[in-house]
């Protein structure tokens, strides 16, 4: 995929619209480098370390206009939570969370600036979504009536499918008003056609409902000889179910996100809902905003193919890892993956690595000796062991010097689980070159490569 020269797009017209200090219409979108860095496995699908404009810009340029089925975002809300990193130790025992002096996540807007990049964003998302594709895009109270002006203003008000209600109940208290345990996900579509498997979105019938259809006719068929509005007629029961509402009630997965460290994890049953509702086996499913990367994981259970981005690399490391086992766990269409490294994108915090390779007859014997994040210096030296603090360590025993493709992968889910630290390879697997990345639990990673 090459690069070419830079992408207009043009603001929308005719329509009402949303006005700020410094609205400007969308700049040319300069089509950044890019470079492939990991694969795994043989998929198509992509994990895009980068800004999302930029990597938008590189999808446009690369056949991906109008190509994308589904799109998910869920962007920064403008909490003005800007959250510092805490590091879980792995390891048996209590969990013990530390925190570092690295800021994990920014969130803090000044209103025009925030409006001027979702308007960009969107423009650039309208363009890369197909003719009968349509977009899900997740927010809260802070700033919903912004975005379905913006919303409208690119995709147009008619296009407004829903404006679904997820409802996450769960401790707390509003004293001062009520308690906010809600986030409003907005539904559009692009064209006048769109997915939508109602089959997949019903709601399964209770024993209850079930047993009034007691009546069976001279076909097999099951009614109620009454109606909803009481009156004698036959009611069929036609379908598995009931169909379902714009107010959705799914737990917040607390366990999931502490364990992913990325608390703004979604559940993976939302996105499952809004994957089987609106795409097909086979579709291709964008969130640009992947995060700890729900939106892939959920399109990898699914059979979906995807493309997932995020400017941070802690996201990305904790998306592959994910992806990584969902693809163990499942039997998808096309299992594997790319990871992109697009324009500027910051590097992850580097880390140091020993390791000792023991050369045997038949086999290689990698041995990592000790591993240090400048990030964890304070609390590396009151550890038991290095690998409280590394999440995963990954190795490729045929490096071929350009993109990364591991095979030996030893990444515990389980925080009580420690990586191994010792791996065997049979000589028959190696290279002239071995390379071993080690990611650890602050966000840092360390990447070594030895001649063989
Ligand atoms: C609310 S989180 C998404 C959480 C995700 N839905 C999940 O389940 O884990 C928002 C994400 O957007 C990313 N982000 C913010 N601005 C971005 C940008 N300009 N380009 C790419 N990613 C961005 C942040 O790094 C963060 O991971």
């Amino acid at each position: 995929m090459s690069a070419t020269p830079a992408i207009l797009l043009s603001p929308p017209v005719g329509r009402a619209m949303l006005t700020w200090n410094g609205k400007q219409p969308p700049p040319p979108l300069a089509v950044p480098a890019a470079v492939e860095v990991e694969r795994c496995g043989s998929g198509d699908q992509l994990l895009i370390h980068g800004e999302n404009l930029a990597a938008l810009a590189w999808l446009l340029a690369n056949g991906y206009r109008r190509r994308i089925n589904l799109i998910y975002i869920d962007p920064p809300f403008g909490s003005g939570i800007d959250r510092a990193r805490r590091v879980r130790l792995r390891g048996p025992g209590p969990a013990r969370l530390i925190p570092v002096a690295d800021v994990e996540y920014r969130d803090t807007w000044n209103d025009d600036a925030y409006l001027q990049f979702m308007y960009e964003r969107l423009i650039a998302l309208r363009e890369v979504l197909a003719d009968d594709g349509c977009i899900y895009l997740h927010c809260d109270f802070r700033k919903a009536h912004h975005l379905r002006c913006l919303m409208d203003e690119v995709f147009g008000a008619e296009r407004m499918l829903n404006e679904i209600i997820w409802f996450y109940p769960r401790g707390g208290d509003g004293e001062r008003q009520f308690n906010r345990k809600h986030d409003t996900i907005l539904l559009y579509a692009r064209g006048d056609r769109w997915t939508f498997n109602y089959d997949e979105t019903l709601i399964p019938y209770t024993r209850r409902q079930l047993a009034r259809f007691c009546h069976e006719d001279e076909r097999g068929r099951y009614y109620w000889n009454v109606n909803p509005r009481g009156e004698r007629v036959k009611t069929y029961l036609r379908k598995p179910g009931i169909g379902a509402y714009d107010v959705w009630t799914i737990p917040i997965d607390a366990a999931l996100a502490r364990d992913l460290g990325y608390p703004t994890a979604k559940p993976l049953a939302l996105l499952e809902r809004i994957i089987r509702a609106s795409s097909r086996p086979g579709d291709l499913v964008l969130d640009c905003f992947a995060g700890s990367g729900t939106t892939a994981v959920a399109a990898q259970r699914l059979g979906r193919r995807w493309i997932a981005c995020d400017v941070n690399a802690g996201a990305i490391q904790v998306a592959a890892r994910r992806l990584r086992n969902a693809m163990l766990e499942h039997t998808p269409l096309s299992a594997g993956f790319a990871a992109w490294r697009i324009g500027d994108a910051a590097p992850a915090p580097q880390g140091d690595v020993r390791i000792r390779v023991t050369h045997h007859s038949d086999q290689a014997t990698i041995t990592v000796e000790a591993y240090a994040n400048p990030l964890l210096a304070d609390i590396s030296p009151t550890l038991p062991d290095w690998r409280c603090v590394v999440d995963e360590i990954l190795i490729d025993p045929a490096y071929d010097g350009a993109v990364f493709r591991p095979v030996v992968v030893d990444a515990p889910l389980r925080r009580a689980v420690l990586v191994r630290g010792v791996y065997a390879i049979a000589r028959a697997n190696i290279g002239a070159s071995l390379a071993l990345k080690i990611v650890d639990a602050a966000g840092g990673e360390a990447f070594t490569v030895v001649p063989m």
